[in-house]
């Protein structure tokens, strides 16, 4: 903290670009390696030795069908940090049946075909405190370099990102699949508006939401 390389970093994350095909491999192997300790993916995720790689695959899914098909994915330009947010008409996250069959390779490497049941629990538990009542913004992903975590470019990226969506007049929803970012959330101004757990033996996530900011 505090060096000339951490405060590129942070002014690098307060001014995000947005991804282009050109970015992807560099975001999906940073996200990879964020959310390797996460305590919802970790459940959802196979528990072989394949399961970076599956985490990996579901990530590549993630970029290129939301993120670079919304145009809503937004990294540092030094791949430190990076936020993938859904736009309304898909936040809903709702998809045509030949997409389902499309994805389902990619479920079975990031879960096993075991994990098929974690996958299902996790989405319907999620789409049933999934506000549906207003158009809104979805924060899919969220994501720091780990080597970066905790020095501020969470924070940054995600108010930078903010401050394009409060600017369309649109509020934003997500949902915290750990309970050290909820504080972070609330700093940024969301409200926990439910508390879940897909399964019984699955961690907590929390609905969060917020209302859009005058600036
Ligand atoms: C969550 C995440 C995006 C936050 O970005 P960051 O740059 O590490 O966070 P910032 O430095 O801007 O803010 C620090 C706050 O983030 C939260 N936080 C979550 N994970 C953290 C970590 N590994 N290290 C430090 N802070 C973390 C805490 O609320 C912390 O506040 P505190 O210092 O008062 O405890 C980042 O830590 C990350 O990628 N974590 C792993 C993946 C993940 O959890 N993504 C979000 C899923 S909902």
């Amino acid at each position: 903290m505090g060096d000339d390389a951490s405060f590129e970093r942070r002014r690098l994350a307060a001014s995000p670009k947005r991804a282009t095909k050109a970015d992807a491999d560099r975001v999906i192997d940073m996200l990879t390696a964020a959310f390797a300790k996460d305590p919802v993916m970790t459940w959802i995720s196979r528990r072989d030795a394949k399961r970076d790689q599956g985490r990996r695959a579901m990530f590549v899914y993630l970029v290129n069908k939301l993120g670079l098909a919304g145009d809503e994915l937004w990294t540092s330009g030094d791949y430190s940090a990076a936020a993938l947010w859904v736009p309304p008409e898909r936040a809903d996250l709702k998809q045509p049946w030949w997409d389902e069959v499309i994805m389902m390779p990619t479920i079975i490497s990031f879960t096993g075909i075991t994990g098929l049941g974690r996958v299902d629990a996790f989405r319907k538990s999620a789409d049933k405190h999934h506000p549906k009542d207003k158009p809104h913004f979805y924060l899919m992903t969220l994501g720091v370099d780990p080597r970066f975590q905790g020095q501020g470019l969470g924070s940054a990226i995600l108010d930078a990102t903010l401050a394009k969506i409060d600017a369309k007049g649109l509020p934003t929803y997500l949902e915290s699949s750990n309970e050290k970012n909820v504080p972070l959330y609330k700093r940024h101004g969301y409200v926990v508006t439910s508390e879940f757990r897909p399964m019984p033996d699955a961690p907590p996530l929390w609905g969060m939401w917020r209302d859009v900011k005058a600036r």
